[in-house]
């Protein structure tokens, strides 16, 4: 008899990986913006504090929770950037948000329960809400008003059972960046019907035009929300594997129950260097920040010279969200022909649910500029074609 998995794997969806997964293999003259994977490197800062660490032998267990001097430095930076009032106790290390995000699915959500996620939505969060048995339902935003956050797409998909909602922000793959009103909506929708947020802020420190706002710190919003964050994008620290997720004390107890039986801890040596990261020389992050914007003003001046194809500036975030509905293509089809026909590999933007049909996302903040002008070239040529 072959060994049958787990039924939480049975009926859990299958994990999707859009357009890598039809990339990945393929040799050729690719251009890959299809993933949100910094084309900048590590800043060296970190990378020495990292091997001074490793030579001084910080190789051993350390702190469950994480290292006590990295948390004590990231509550002094949420009580001043987010203004969250934290202490080190309510930070725990994570092996990049991916971890904190399961840990606070895992610990807050039972069978029957349902998790609201707002489309377009990050396709890792069906996974995981269903690994800890509960149902998805999604609230669709409204392409035509560039995928504000409203109360009335939203409410008719809460119900009694209805336990929490996730929230991507500066969000991914929209590029938006929610105003305090729009925070105030969820604020509002979580206190009247008792739900947690899970609060995505993996982008926060990416914004060009709007200002990042931690919805924790809304009245009434620190005891029922779970932030989460991460060393990834901002310090092109995505293969080491480092965020980190805030809660009130309450809510710690849960989550580490879950970190601790499934890794114990996050790696001891990389604690240091996102130390440094974060004590570190400010313009170097505001350097990084700089160019991915010439990225972003590249990448969507020249979409918005393609016949069929307009772009909405990008608040956040490192992508771009064109939308294509004029060129009669459905997202899969193009993000398809694009792949085949110019080696572009863009995703679809129906990946993160119907609300993202007629658009692509187009990752600028991936690769260097020179890369950037070939695709975008690549791709004018085969909208001009159409
Ligand atoms: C919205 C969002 N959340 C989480 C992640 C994953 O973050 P990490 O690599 O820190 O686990 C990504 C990566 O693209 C993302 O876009």
């Amino acid at each position: 008899m072959p060994i049958r998995p787990a039924r939480r794997i049975t009926d859990t969806s299958p994990k999707n990986f859009g357009m890598f997964a039809k990339a990945v293999g393929r040799t050729g003259d690719l251009i890959h913006l299809e993933l949100g994977m910094p084309a900048e490197d590590t800043p060296q800062h970190i990378k020495d504090a990292t091997i001074a660490a490793l030579q001084r032998g910080a190789v051993h267990y350390s702190d469950l929770q994480g290292l006590p001097e990295l948390r004590s430095a990231l509550a002094d930076k949420l009580r001043r950037q987010n203004k969250l009032d934290v202490t080190a106790d309510n930070v725990l290390i994570t092996n990049g948000l991916t971890q904190g995000s399961f840990a606070a699915f895992m610990a807050f959500l039972d069978h029957g329960d349902e998790a609201l996620l707002l489309a377009p939505y990050y396709p890792q969060h069906i996974g995981k809400a269903e690994l800890a048995g509960a149902k998805v339902t999604i609230a669709p935003l409204d392409a035509e008003n560039g995928f504000s956050i409203n109360r009335a797409l939203i409410e008719p998909h809460i119900t009694s059972a209805t336990r929490a909602i996730a929230l991507i922000n500066p969000c991914n793959p929209t590029g938006r960046v929610y105003t305090r009103d729009e925070l105030q909506v969820i604020a509002d929708l979580a206190q009247e019907h008792d739900l947690l947020v899970i609060s995505d802020e993996v982008y926060e420190e990416i914004t060009y035009d709007a200002t990042h706002i931690s919805i924790a710190s809304l009245p009434g919003m620190k005891a029922r929300t779970i932030s989460m964050f991460a060393f990834t994008k901002a310090y092109a620290m995505d293969g080491w594997r480092l965020g980190y997720v805030v809660a009130d004390s309450d809510l710690m107890g849960p989550l580490m129950k879950i970190t601790t039986n499934e890794v114990t801890h996050v790696n001891t040596f990389i604690q240091h260097g996102a130390l440094a990261a974060v004590t570190g020389d400010p313009s170097i992050l505001a350097g990084m920040v700089a160019r991915d914007r010439t990225r972003r003003d590249l990448v969507i001046g020249r979409l918005n010279q393609m016949p069929g194809v307009t772009c909405a500036t990008v608040e956040g975030t490192i992508y771009a969200f064109p939308d294509i509905t004029a060129t009669g293509l459905t997202a899969q089809n193009c993000a398809d022909r694009l792949l085949e026909e110019t080696g572009v590999v863009v995703e679809a933007g129906s990946f993160y649910g119907d609300a993202g049909e007629g658009h692509l996302r187009v990752c600028f903040g991936c690769a260097e500029i020179d890369v950037l002008t070939d695709a975008m070239d690549r791709m004018q040529r085969f909208f001009n074609g159409l």
